[in-house]
C-alpha cells in the first residue's frame, strides 16, 4: 500500500486512484501535524486515535507514531554497526509502532561507508540483527530509500551526481549529468532487487524519500525536471518513474509490504493533490 499525505480540503489527483495510492489528511489518521501533543485537565489526549492500532498493507502497527528518518553516520564498512542497531532499537522500545531507517544503500553507485549496504549479500547479518532488534519490540521497520540525484549533503560540490536534467544543484552547484533514458529501467530493477533482500531480513517495508530537493523530489518538480522525453513534461510523465519504481516495488516484495513515499508538502510547485 502506498499513503500519499494530503492537505485538509484537497482532493486526491486522478492518478492516486488508478495507482491505488491511498490518500489520507492528518486528520484521517487522527493526528495533527506541527502542534503539541495536549493533555487536558480530565487526562484525556486532544489526540484520541494517537494510540490506536492501525492496519497497513496487513501489518499492524500498536499506535500512530512513527520515528522518521535520522542520519546517524555512525556505520563503517557499509555495515550495520552497533551504534545504529541500539538507536533504532531503543527508538522501538520506547513506544514507536514504526521506525524509518536512515538511508540505505539500495544501489551500487550509492555505496558509502557510513549507510549500509543493501544492494548485494555483504551485510545481510548486520541486515538481519537490526530487523530482529526492531521487529521483535513491535515496531514496524522500514528502510529508506534516499537518491541523491544532484544535491550534496557534504561541503564542496559533487562530480558524479545525476539529475533528470542537467541544472545545477542550488546548494552546492554541482553540475549533474542528465540520467540517460536506458539507465531508468535498471536502476529501478536494483532498488526492487535491494527491496526484496531487505524484506528477506525482516524489514517490513520501504520510505522512498521524494522530499529534501534529492533525487525522487527532482523528478517530480518542473523547476529540476526539464526532460522532453516520457519521464517529464506533464504531471503523468512527472511521476513516471515514480509510478514505475512502485510498481516494481510491489512486483517484488508483494503486497504484504509497506511502500511509503515521503514527499516534500512544501513544495506547491508539485500540485500533487
Ligand atoms: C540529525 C538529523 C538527521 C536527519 N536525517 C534524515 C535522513 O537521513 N533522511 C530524511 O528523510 N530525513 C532526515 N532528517 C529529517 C527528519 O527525519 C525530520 O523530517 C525532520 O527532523 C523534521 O521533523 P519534524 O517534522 O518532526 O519537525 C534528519 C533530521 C535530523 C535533525
Amino acid at each position: 500500500m502506498l499513503v500519499w499525505w494530503r492537505d485538509s480540503g484537497e482532493t486526491a489527483h486522478p492518478l492516486c486512484e488508478s495507482h491505488h495510492i491511498v490518500t489520507v489528511t492528518p486528520s484521517e489518521i487522527g493526528i495533527r501535524a506541527a502542534e503539541p501533543v495536549n493533555i487536558t485537565s480530565r487526562g484525556q489526549s486532544a489526540y484520541p486515535s494517537m494510540l490506536q492500532p492501525l492496519a497497513l498493507a496487513g501489518k499492524r502497527l500498536r499506535n500512530r507514531i512513527v520515528h522518521l528518518s535520522m542520519t546517524t553516520f555512525s556505520n563503517r564498512d557499509a555495515k550495520v554497526g552497533t551504534t545504529l542497531l541500539n538507536y533504532c532499537a531503543s527508538r522501538a522500545r520506547g513506544g514507536a509502532a514504526m521506525l524509518v531507517t536512515e538511508p540505505i544503500s539500495m544501489a551500487r553507485h550509492q555505496h558509502l561507508g557510513t549507510r549500509a549496504d543493501a544492494w548485494n549479500d555483504s551485510d545481510l547479518d548486520g541486515l538481519r540483527r537490526l530487523a530482529e532488534a526492531v521487529e521483535s519490540e513491535d515496531c514496524r521497520l522500514i528502510a529508506q530509500l534516499l537518491e541523491r540525484g544532484r544535491a550534496r549533503n557534504q561541503p564542496g560540490r559533487s562530480f558524479d551526481g545525476f539529475g533528470m536534467s542537467a541544472l545545477p544543484d542550488d546548494l552546492s552547484w554541482s553540475m549533474p549529468r542528465t540520467l540517460l533514458r536506458s539507465e531508468i529501467a535498471p536502476l529501478i530493477d536494483e532498488y526492487a532487487q535491494s527491496a526484496a533482500r531487505l524484506k528477506r531480513c525482516g524489514f517490513s517495508g520501504i520510505e522512498i524519500s521524494a522530499g529534501h530537493g534529492h533525487f525522487f523530489h527532482q523528478t517530480l518538480s518542473p523547476w529540476s525536471n526539464r526532460r522532453d522525453d516520457e519521464y517529464g513534461g506533464d504531471l503523468e510523465g512527472r511521476t513516471r518513474l515514480l509510478r514505475e519504481l512502485i510498481e516494481a516495488l510491489r512486483g517484488a516484495c508483494g503486497q504484504d509490504f509497506i511502500v511509503g513515499l515521503c514527499a516534500g508538502r512544501a513544495d506547491r510547485t508539485l500540485s500533487l493533490g
